[in-house]
């Protein structure tokens, strides 16, 4: 595995105490960044929300990529190197490997932010036949630097980004990010992009707002970790998990609202942050694509639309970009 050392895991720890301050600290709606989600309780609790009832998407997800595994498998161009932005667990990333696999022996490099998703993936794929696994414990764009770096001349690159992650960027945020993408890639190279789609609201509402709690616990397990990490004094129990659908940006938005006025202490972040009732932090965007999005996405950004696999159950697109 690629591991940070001491000194980054420190500047990592920095790094989320100026976020949190900064982003409680703005004028206006207060945020704070999704991937802030994925400590250990984090990283477990979505994996929880993943075979939760009402969240159809990883289901979907996984329906699309097990049907179409071995379609894809033959459309990639070889000797290929694999990596994916964000693996989690990468229990639906199997399919994909193990058809990759039939063909040749195959590197895969997951990259992630969290290391126990990171732990649980490679456990995961650790028996898959041919599949060696790296694991890169990096920010997706410098975990895919590191690994284009490593690529032999000659080798292509597939780089997987499912379970609708692309959707958490802010509006134009997942153009930019997927043109930093390409600028990393050569002609010929791969994405693999898994997108939710546009559905009907109460089918939305209730996937972000489970009745079992899990979608709110994750929420809110944010806090939680501020008061790990950070030493703050957050009372989780003075907070509540809301998701609302914004309309004019096609999103769903997490967010947590105080329940009263309150003052809250972040020591390690050297601040201290007032509530008004009712007054929400911002944790998350997840934003609902059309199919012709998709494809205007892919020419933004430097990529040809070579083929889309939609689950119709859960209207879920897996699109296959190719770097032009
Ligand atoms: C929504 S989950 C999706 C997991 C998996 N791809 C799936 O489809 O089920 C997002 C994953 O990306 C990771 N992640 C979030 N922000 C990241 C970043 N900036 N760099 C690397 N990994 C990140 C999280 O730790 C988490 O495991």
């Amino acid at each position: 595995m690629l591991l940070e050392n001491t000194l980054t895991i420190d500047a990592a720890a920095v790094q989320f105490a100026a976020d949190v301050r900064a982003g409680l600290d703005r004028p206006g709606q207060k945020e704070l960044s999704s991937k802030y989600f994925y400590d250990p309780v984090g990283s477990a609790l979505f994996e929880a929300i993943s075979v939760m009832p009402e969240y159809g998407l990883t289901r979907a997800d996984e329906r699309v990529l097990r049907q179409h595994a071995s379609d894809l498998a033959s459309m990639v161009p070889a000797p290929l190197l694999v990596c994916e932005l964000g693996s989690g667990s990468g229990k639906k990333t199997r399919w994909i490997l193990e058809s990759l696999c039939r063909l040749e022996p195959v590197s895969y490099y997951p990259i992630e932010i969290s290391p126990a998703a990171l732990a649980s993936c490679e456990r995961e794929l650790a028996q898959v036949n041919g599949l060696t696994v790296v694991g890169v414990e990096r920010d997706y764009l410098d975990g895919l630097r590191e690994v284009a770096a490593r690529r032999k001349e000659g080798t292509h690159l597939l780089v997987l980004f499912l379970g609708s992650t692309i959707g958490n960027f802010d509006s134009e945020a997942d153009r930019r990010f997927l043109q930093s993408v390409r600028q990393t890639l050569v002609p010929g190279d791969c994405l693999l992009l898994g997108a939710d789609l546009v559905k009907p609201l109460n089918q939305l509402l209730a996937a972000y707002d489970d009745p079992a709690g899990v979608t709110a616990a994750f929420n809110l397990n944010i806090l939680a970790r501020i008061n790990r990490e950070l030493d703050a004094d957050f009372n989780l129990r003075q907070f509540e998990h809301v998701a609302r659908f914004n309309e004019k940006t096609s999103s769903i938005e997490m967010h947590l609202r105080s329940k009263k006025p309150q003052t809250v202490t972040i020591p390690r972040a050297e601040f201290m942050v007032q509530f008004r009732e009712g007054e929400t932090i911002w944790t998350e965007s997840s934003h609902k694509y059309s199919v012709a999005e998709l494809k205007t996405l892919a020419a933004a950004s430097g990529f040809h639309c070579k083929e889309q696999w939609i689950d119709q159950e859960w209207q879920f697109a897996e699109s296959l970009f190719i770097a032009i």
